[in-house]
This record gives structure tokens, sequence and C-alpha cells, in this order.
């Protein structure tokens, strides 16, 4: 029978630097993950998607709040979560004085595998993380995004009930990140759990069967990335670049969301040929295309997830 991988009760996270204020990273937040499903945590920098994933992987003591690992309480005994657990830090980086074969099954004999299934298992993840080729070089000669997927093969060789990931994709090329999408997905095929982080929306799109928008140390929003975009009440985005010169008139076709000078609004698509007439009129350039989650992101958190400011 299956049941909940992860559950999180109120989780809050008060950090105190020396010597600056208390930064609140996560104030509240509750969420549950069943067994086999693929979570993504969406946000932009600073939101509190790297506090919540160390907290959940018994990495960083929360303030308050209570934290449940496969029914056992993660945060009054992290050792008895560990086993079950896989984690691929933000940022980590594979030991440089190893090789890639080296790192994947020295970790997998020390998480206490038998030499036969660490050498399998280390063989299948590289092949599948496209590493076969350079499984040999130390680690230190190896570019950032083969490094990265280095850190990302050794946490999928574990096949851990619990994976969590923190931005497992940066620094990939396109075909790689569509590499890891996939050996994630025959993972959890198998009946692992996946928590990831991410601020691309196409992974958090394609890979994830839930999507939590975090902002400010607080969950927005929730579902699927197909009921987030319905929520937007309409199938299809008319973008006007410049928009927001005429946007009480964009208004009037269905929701508005504010992109720097640009203007997405979302409508029917019985009226977007009179919505590009109005764009025509007012010179200002405009593109069709499908309602996207960037959208939905837009409305929930007000700035886009790539904005600087
Ligand atoms: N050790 C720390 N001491 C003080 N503040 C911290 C510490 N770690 C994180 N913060 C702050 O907590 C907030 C949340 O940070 P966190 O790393 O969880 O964000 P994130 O969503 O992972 O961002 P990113 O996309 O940049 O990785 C930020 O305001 C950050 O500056
Ligand atoms: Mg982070």
């Amino acid at each position: 029978m299956s049941g909940d991988a992860l559950v999180a009760a109120d989780v809050r996270k008060v950090y105190r630097p020396r010597n600056a204020s208390p930064v609140e990273a996560l104030s509240g937040v509750s969420l549950s993950i069943a067994e086999g499903q693929r979570v993504a945590l969406l946000g932009r920098n600073g939101a509190g998607k790297t506090t919540f994933l160390r907290i959940a992987s018994t990495l960083l003591a929360p303030t308050s709040g209570r934290v449940e690992v496969f029914g056992k309480d993660a945060i009054a005994s992290p050792e008895s979560v560990r086993p079950f657990i896989a984690v691929v830090p933000q940022e980590g980086k594979p030991f440089f004085h190893l090789t890639p074969r080296e790192q994947a099954y020295t970790y997998l004999r020390a998480r206490g595998f038998s030499r036969g299934t660490a050498k399998d298992r280390t063989e299948s993840a590289l092949a599948q993380m496209g590493l076969t080729e350079v499984a040999d070089r130390l680690s230190i000669t190896l570019s950032g995004g083969q490094r990265q997927r280095v850190m990302v093969a050794t946490v999928i060789a574990t096949e851990a009930p619990l994976l969590f990931l923190d931005e497992p994709t940066i620094g990939m090329d396109p075909f790689a990140r569509r590499e890891v999408w996939e050996s994630l997905r025959n993972l959890t095929r198998k009946g692992s759990t996946l928590l990831l982080t991410t601020h691309y929306l196409d992974e958090a799109e394609t890979l994830s069967q839930r999507v939590y928008i975090i902002d400010r140390g607080k969950l927005l929003a929730a579902g699927t990335a197909e009921e987030l975009k319905q929520s937007m009440g309409g199938t299809l985005r008319v973008s006007v670049t410049g928009g927001r010169a005429i946007l009480p008139e964009l208004g009037t076709f269905g929701p508005t969301v504010q992109d720097g000078e640009s203007v997405h609004v979302v409508t029917d698509p019985s009226r977007v040929q009179e919505l590009l007439a109005l764009a025509m009129r007012a010179k200002l350039p405009a593109t069709v295309g499908p309602v996207s989650l960037e959208e939905a992101f837009l409305r929930v958190v007000g700035r886009s997830i790539d904005d600087e400011s």
C-alpha cells in the first residue's frame, strides 16, 4: 500500500546571521508528496527552495514545524530517515581527485551496497548520464555540466526511495537535461519519489506531476502544470511588447500579466484577431501562443522568474 513519502507541516526557518538582521526564509510551509510522485518546487532566487529541501532532507534543522519521511520523524531522528533518501545539493561538486566511476562506486559502497551491485549500478548510471567516455578522467578535468552530471548519476545510482535534487540540471545543455529527465522518470516508474527545485519552467512542466510555486518563504500555488495554466482562464496568450501603454484596453480581452514592458493577455481564441488588430493600431508588436506556466507564475508571484530586479 502506498502512502506519503514526505509530509511537511508548518515548517518555518529563521536564519540568524551574525552582525545582520534575521531572515525568515520559510514562513509556514506545509505539503505532502505521495509515494512515486515527481514534485517540483518552483521559485525565484531566494524564494526558500534550498532551505526547504535541506530541512526535508535532514541537512538543516527548522526553527519550528514537523517533517515526516515515510512516516518517520525526520527532525527528531534524522538517522532513521537517511537510509531512505539521497540528495543532490545545490552547486555540489564531485570530489576532484576521483573519477566519475570512482565517485559513484565509492558512494554506493559507503551506503552499504555489495561490490557487484555497486559496480552494476555505477555503470548503468554513468551510461544514462552520457558519462561513459569520461568515466576514468579525474573530475577536476571535467566541464561544469559534466560535473553536474556526475552528481546526478551518483544519486540516481542509489535508487533511494526518496530523492532530493536541488536545481539538478543547472549548467547542462538541452540534451543532457533531457537525459536527466528521462532517468528520473524511470526511477519513479520503479517506485522512487522525487522532490526537485528548479527555476526552469519547462523542467517543472515536463518532469513533475505536481508543481508548488514558492515565493518569499510561502507556498502560493499548487497543482499540475495543466491546472495552474487552466487557472488563467483561457487557452491562448497574446504577448504585446510595450503593451503597458494600452493596458486598460488589453484588460478587456481577459486577464493580463505584466512582464517588464511587455503584457501577456490570456484570452479566448475567438478574440485573438480583434486583439491583434488593437496592437497593430497602437504600432506594438504582438505574438500569439498557448498559455504557458510562465503566465501562471507571473500572476501568482507578480514578477517573472528570471526578472533580476
Ligand atoms: N545561511 C544563511 N544565513 C542567512 N540567510 C540565509 C542563509 N541561507 C539562505 N538565506 C536566505 O534565506 C532566503 C532563502 O534562501 P534559499 O537558499 O532557500 O533560496 P532559493 O529559493 O534556494 O534560491 P536560489 O534559486 O537562488 O537557489 C534568502 O533570502 C537567503 O538570502
Ligand atoms: Mg537554492
